[in-house]
């Protein structure tokens, strides 16, 4: 069978990115492309002999402008998945159904709870005591799509954004590559609008779900 191959977006620091990286998938990384010249994510692909390239977003006029040459830069390798990670640019509905069933985003909240930005902040304003992260599907609703699996962790009394986001973002770096891992084993797959997952994850410290089906 073809080896499978994943291309990872980004648009800062990447540390979703590497955890993909380091998590040997049975798969090979065929690029790593961002909108932004400057993202630190970039240097740590290349230092890993991984093709990377920038499309940035600023040299084109509107948003389906970019996310054509998004797409043709991302067809170029052919990938059976296109993994989001840290891509911080709103994605046309064209963009998202060409790549429908294969395009994956990580969101730092407990969907559908605190979609967009500043979710620990959010969290934290909102008085929860339970917070996480979520790896889904994308369709074109924002933050919506069907979920894959979500990890939540404890809010502690006194804790400050910056210790919240790092406590969730410990549990990002579990989940994305299991999610991934699932799809590229053909586990997983996005039918009539729900993901399905005939599979087995065990993280025993932090709450995640789904532990295993089947
Ligand atoms: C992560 O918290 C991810 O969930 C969100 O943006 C952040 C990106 O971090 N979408 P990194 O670039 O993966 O380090």
């Amino acid at each position: 069978m073809a080896e499978k191959s994943v291309v990872i977006l980004i648009s800062g620091r990447g540390s979703n990115m590497q955890a993909l990286l380091d998590a040997r998938l049975p798969a090979r990384v065929a690029a790593v492309i961002s909108n932004n010249p400057q993202a630190r994510g970039l240097g740590v692909a290349k230092a890993r002999g991984i093709a990377t390239a920038v499309v940035d977003h600023r040299a084109f006029p509107d948003r389906a402008a970019f996310d054509a040459a998004l797409a043709q830069e991302i067809d170029r390798h052919r990938p059976d998945l296109v993994a989001l990670a840290g891509f911080m640019r709103i994605l046309t509905e064209a963009f998202i159904e060409r790549y429908r069933g294969r395009l994956m985003n990580i969101h730092p909240s407990l969907l559908p709870a605190f979609t967009g930005l500043d979710t620990h902040r959010r969290a934290l304003a909102a008085g929860v005591r339970i917070h996480g992260c979520t790896v889904h599907f994308v369709t074109p609703a924002v933050d919506s799509g069907p979920i894959i699996v979500q990890a939540a962790v404890a809010v502690l009394p006194g804790d400050t954004e910056e210790q919240l986001a790092a406590r969730v973002l410990a549990q990002e770096h579990r989940i994305y590559p299991q999610a991934v891992r699932w799809f590229i084993e053909g586990k997983l797959k996005l039918e009539d609008g729900r993901a399905r997952i005939d599979g087995e994850c065990r993280f025993p410290e932090a709450v995640v779900s789904p532990l295993a089906r089947r």
